[in-house]
């Protein structure tokens, strides 16, 4: 039995050590945290299960996404928790709002969005480049989306910053009820009118002529906003930290911004934001020579997928001039691979021109020493910076 729990404190600090022990030791370990679960650490095995829903399903107690809404655990989100066929039905609904033509189509507002928030420091010659940054961008573009009402988007990006940055259970209580409240006002608003952004086609989509529940859209509501939000500002925090910290890479690319989206990818493989998910066996079946049955969990950890020395030899580097560069997990793969990947990968360019441009040359604040998150997401705690007010050099 592996002694591993993805959510034990200080496991961020040592996760690459621990999925390298674990990926040549037993690829598939078990672990006895959370009631027990398989940790599929190695490339192959986690890229057969993502690939082979017929044997594993994307619905799964107690693990993964699911444990950021543990009080929803017995409803089954449509899209998220889905298989096919009926997952390819929701899929099919939500595709036209996320191909990179849609994608493109937003640029302008989530430019002027990520100006509007580097204005605000711009003057300052230091921030947290988490909390005042990673942390505040992606909630107002999710909420464009979304459909959030201009109104609105203010008071859902700080909803959602105090559900998922809440520090006791009673904080995450109120900002997650007021969010409830918020998405429910948006799902009822939708129901029989016409579609006019994702959460509608959501909403409006039937499977075998049955539209979802309440209490489903919810649930979906609110993994979309996870998975648009604390998705985005983990890598923008993981890929400000390699920026600040490796300045022959920050002065290659200030001097050449179409390395952007090189640097987003590598920084999407080397410190993977969506750390795990999870999967439920349907049928009994062998992985890596593990027996398994019916019923039993297993957490795929993508980010150990993407250190694998049989696909990366030297995975712990930070590389632009890698030969496949999108040959990794941390988009997920198969049916559910990451259905936000081209928005995803158009707001992090977005997010760092303006930042590069905004704040030219900039620089970690002395003795600043990176404490890593890590359990269903993999993020960073802060990464404090300064920079020179109207140069190119930190003062
Ligand atoms: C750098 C940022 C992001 C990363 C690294 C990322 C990664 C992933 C991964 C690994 C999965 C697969 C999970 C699984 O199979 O269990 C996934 C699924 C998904 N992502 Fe992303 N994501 C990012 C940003 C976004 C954004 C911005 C959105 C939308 C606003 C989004 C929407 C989704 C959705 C809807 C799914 C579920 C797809 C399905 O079940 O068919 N993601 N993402």
């Amino acid at each position: 039995m592996a002694d591993f729990d993805h959510l034990a404190p200080g496991v961020g600090d040592v996760i690459h050590e621990r999925t390298a022990e674990l990926r040549s030791a037993c690829p598939v370990a078990y672990s006895g945290a959370y009631g027990g679960y398989f940790v599929v650490t190695g490339w192959d095995e986690i890229d057969r299960v993502a690939k082979d829903d017929d044997t594993f399903s994307s619905a799964v107690d107690g693990l993964g996404a699911t444990m950021v809404l543990p009080q929803s655990e017995k409803v089954t989100a449509p899209l998220f928790e889905s298989d096919r066929p009926r997952h390819s039905v929701w899929r099919r609904a939500m595709q036209p709002f996320f191909t990179p033509a849609a994608a493109a189509r937003i640029e302008p507002e989530i430019r002027r969005l990520v100006r509007e928030v580097l204005a605000r420091l711009a003057p300052r010659g230091q921030a947290d480049l988490v909390a005042e940054f990673a942390a505040v961008v992606p909630p107002l573009v999710t909420a464009t989306i979304l459909g959030v009402p201009d109104a609105r988007r203010g008071e859902f990006a700080v909803l959602t910053r105090g559900l998922f940055g809440a520090t006791s259970p009673e904080q995450a209580a109120g900002a997650g009820g007021r969010l409830a409240a918020l998405l429910t006002g948006l799902i009822g608003e939708r129901r029989g009118a016409p579609v006019r952004d994702v959460l509608g086609a959501v909403v409006n989509t039937t499977v075998d002529g049955v539209p979802a529940t309440d209490e489903e859209l919810l649930k979906h509501a609110f993994l979309m906003v996870a998975a648009g939000t604390l998705t985005a500002g983990d890598t923008i925090a993981n890929t400000a930290l390699v920026l600040a910290t490796d300045a022959g890479l920050r002065a290659r690319v200030l001097a050449d911004r179409t390395l952007l989206p090189a640097v987003i990818e590598e920084s999407v493989r080397h410190e993977s934001a969506v750390a795990a998910t999870g999967r439920t066996a349907r049928r009994d079946t062998v992985l890596a020579g593990v027996d398994l049955v019916r019923g039993d969990r297993l957490l795929l950890v993508w980010g150990s997928a993407n250190r694998d020395r049989t696909r990366f030899p030297d995975g712990e580097r930070f590389r632009l001039d890698r030969a496949h560069p999108t040959r990794h997990l941390g988009w997920g793969a198969g049916a559910h691979r990451c259905l936000g990947m081209h928005l995803a990968r158009l707001q992090l360019r977005v997010v760092f021109e303006e930042l590069l441009e905004v704040l030219g040359d900039f620089e970690p604040e002395e003795g600043f020493a990176p404490r890593r998150t890590f359990g269903v997401l993999r993020g960073l705690r802060s990464v404090p910076v300064r920079w020179k007010v109207g140069g190119s050099t930190p003062g």
